[in-house]
């Protein structure tokens, strides 16, 4: 069996212990397997760059942050352009390299977008086993993707540590989170890190309710608030505009809060933006149980010939979903998630 494994999209923490995941499950089963490292995701495909893989490589990275056989963004919707001087587009490329190889499959781990390409080569006929990957929790049809939990224990430890220097200088801190289209790791982060006030996209907010909370903990002699946003958030006012024209030229959701907040208070704001700290580093010990079992998992289905699914943590259990159901669709936040619900009964103003 010749199977090629490559990492597309944003990288996140757990995509090592993933891909060490499938690696020790396919050479633990056929010894006459041979992985090849596709490189920079499918940038690697198309360009021809990928190297057989020896089992020593998958060893010691299981806690390693990034991806060994590195990662690129290619937006689904430049995979039928043509390449400069070339006559066939990138899928059509990709399909032709993959049966050049001789390859018998893919592994792929990405996010959103990678699903959509995923699904595009596999009705192309290419054996395909996908795993759920990005920091932001929004692909469709798994509980959860791996590296949203590493990623929210950052976004924490950011919100922890500003509790003490806001607390000492009465000051209003806005901490802007990843997550432009879903408000999961604002959401998580900022319940696990005490935010008075958390703005997700899901949830247009006002800029009213965000001083009154303010205004309620500073009357109650608690001088400093911590605002959790997602830096796809956006006001009630600007819910009506288009996306394109909901933010001014490079002014962040963060940036904005911000100013605004400046101009009716008289206490001090400050903007904190962890950005790609977010991404970076060790998988927690949650995300690495779940990128083995998903790698274990991926690696049975690819021994069954089993193609054309997502592995996917579905209640406790790890299991299998056709790509049909998850291209093109985006997980964000019911407005029915319990999570809300609770954040609300804990006095957390969602900026309604
Ligand atoms: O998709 C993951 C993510 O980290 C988003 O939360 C964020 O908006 C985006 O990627 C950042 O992209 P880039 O790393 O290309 O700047």
């Amino acid at each position: 069996m010749k199977i090629g494994f490559l990492t597309s999209g944003g990288d996140c923490q757990g995509l090592n212990a993933a891909l060490r995941g499938v690696a020790k499950t396919l050479f633990g089963a056929v010894p006459y397997v041979e992985i090849y490292g596709i490189e920079d995701g499918y940038k690697g495909l198309i360009d021809c760059k990928w190297r057989k893989m020896e089992q020593y490589e998958f060893s010691g990275i299981l806690r390693e942050g990034g991806t060994i056989l590195g990662t690129s963004r290619q937006p689904f919707r430049t995979i039928r352009d043509l390449e400069d001087d070339s006559t066939e587009d990138r899928l059509t490329t990709m399909v032709r390299n993959y049966h050049n190889e001789c390859l018998d499959a893919l592994v792929i781990l990405g996010g959103n977008g990678t699903h959509k390409t995923a699904y595009a080569l596999s009705q192309h006929g290419i054996n395909i086993v996908t795993l759920p990957k990005t920091i932001d929790n929004d692909i469709y049809g798994t509980d959860y993707s791996f590296g949203f939990d590493s990623a929210v224990a950052k976004a924490t430890d950011v919100l922890d540590t500003l509790h003490s220097t806001a607390a000492a200088h009465g000051r209003i801190f806005v901490c802007e989170l990843m997550g432009r289209k879903a408000g999961w790791v604002a959401l998580y982060a900022g319940l696990a890190g005490g935010a008075d006030v958390i703005l997700i996209p899901e949830i247009p907010y006002t800029l009213d309710s965000v001083l009154e909370v303010i205004e309620k903990r500073n009357h109650s002699g608690k001088n400093f608030s911590i605002i959790a946003i997602a830096e796809g958030a956006f006001t009630k006012e600007m819910a009506s505009h288009p996306k394109k024209e909901r933010r001014a030229g490079d002014i962040s959701p963060g940036m904005e809060l911000v100013r605004e907040l400046e101009e009716q208070l008289n206490q001090d704001v400050r903007l904190v933006i962890p950005g790609h700290f977010q991404r970076g580093g060790d998988p927690t010990p949650t995300d690495r149980v779940f990128c083995s079992r998903l790698g274990a998992m991926a690696g049975e289905l690819v021994l069954k010939r089993k193609f054309g699914y997502m592995v996917a943590l579905q209640g406790l259990s790890i299991g299998a979903v056709p790509l049909s159901e998850v291209a093109g669709k985006l997980k964000t936040i019911p407005s029915d998630c319990e999570v809300l619900k609770q954040a609300r009964l804990l006095g957390i103003s969602l900026g309604e």
